[in-house]
């Protein structure tokens, strides 16, 4: 059975996890073939947007099973880092629509994406410190760049779960929809972003990741001037602002 379902809508890939039995946690076999989709998404020039989901769970957490025994070396070769840093430099906008338990490398799933909507019923959380590790595929390093360290310390210390308002309170997801429609809600949104133009989404993400790398806030404006002016190489600045100036809807082009 396929562990990742993908459904491609328009320019907006969908990638669902399809793991139910065992609440969508992420196995070894399951991350690869995540990997080998984002290789496919990378390649194509039609996906705008990318959604990530699950059925009834966003997903429970790296598989314990498939990690209990694991020495220090077989742990680093489990790690999830490297796919999660993949999907988290693509060039399009990506989104988290998470259903049900999204926790420990399934919450850092969902941080390895832009944006995330959450269900009014969903929880979230690092469960890691109660099974005797820490997070480890960029929880630690994401979370305190998204809600600060306080409260990613209160997290992943006392690993206890959010509910999706609090999550919502403290800057964690975007957005809080009633149960059974965060994928609805997903897709309107990336149907949006997925109109604008293609090469100035990329500088922004880029740019704004670049951004919280670099401490000089000079240095990051400079990064930030630079990228904005080379975007007056594309033919989509052009057609943007003519389109403005002649009041007709732009027809952007990824050029
Ligand atoms: N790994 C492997 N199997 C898991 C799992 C996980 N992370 N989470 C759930 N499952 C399995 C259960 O073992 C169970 O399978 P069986 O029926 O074969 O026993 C099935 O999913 C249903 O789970 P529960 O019966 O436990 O369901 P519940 O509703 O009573 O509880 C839950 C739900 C609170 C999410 C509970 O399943 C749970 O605590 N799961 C583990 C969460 C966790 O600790 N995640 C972090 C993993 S470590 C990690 O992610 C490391 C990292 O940094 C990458």
């Amino acid at each position: 059975m396929d562990q990742i379902l993908a459904e491609q809508l328009g320019s907006v890939q969908i990638l669902k996890i399809n793991r139910p039995e065992a609440l969508n946690a992420l196995s070894k076999s399951l991350v690869r073939e995540l990997d080998e989709c984002l290789d496919r998404i990378k390649q194509s020039r039609e996906i705008r947007a990318l959604i990530l989901c699950g059925e009834t769970n966003f997903a429970a957490g790296a598989d314990i099973k498939d990690m209990v025994e694991c020495t220090e070396t077989e742990a680093k070769a489990f790690s999830f880092s490297p796919v999660f840093n993949r999907l988290a430099t693509l060039d399009i906008p990506t989104i988290a629509a998470i259903e049900g338990y999204a926790l420990g490398g399934g919450l850092e799933l969902a941080l390895a994406c832009d944006l995330r909507i959450a269900a009014e019923t969903c929880k979230l959380g690092f469960p890691e410190i109660n099974l005797g590790i820490m997070p480890g595929a960029g929880g630690t390093i994401r979370a305190p760049r998204l809600i600060g360290p306080a409260l990613a310390k209160e997290l992943i210390m006392t690993g206890s779960m959010l509910d999706a308002q609090r999550a919502l309170s403290i800057g964690l997801v975007n957005r809080v929809v009633p149960k059974g429609q965060v994928c609805e809600e997903a897709i309107k949104l990336a149907c949006k972003i997925a109109g604008k133009a293609p090469l100035a989404m990329a500088a922004a993400k880029r740019t704004i990741d670049a951004g919280l790398e670099e401490p000089d806030i000079v240095s990051a404006v400079e990064i930030e001037a630079k990228n904005w002016a080379q975007l007056f190489n594309t033919c989509d600045q052009k057609e943007g602002m003519r389109a403005f100036i002649e009041k007709r809807t732009p027809n952007y082009t990824g050029k």
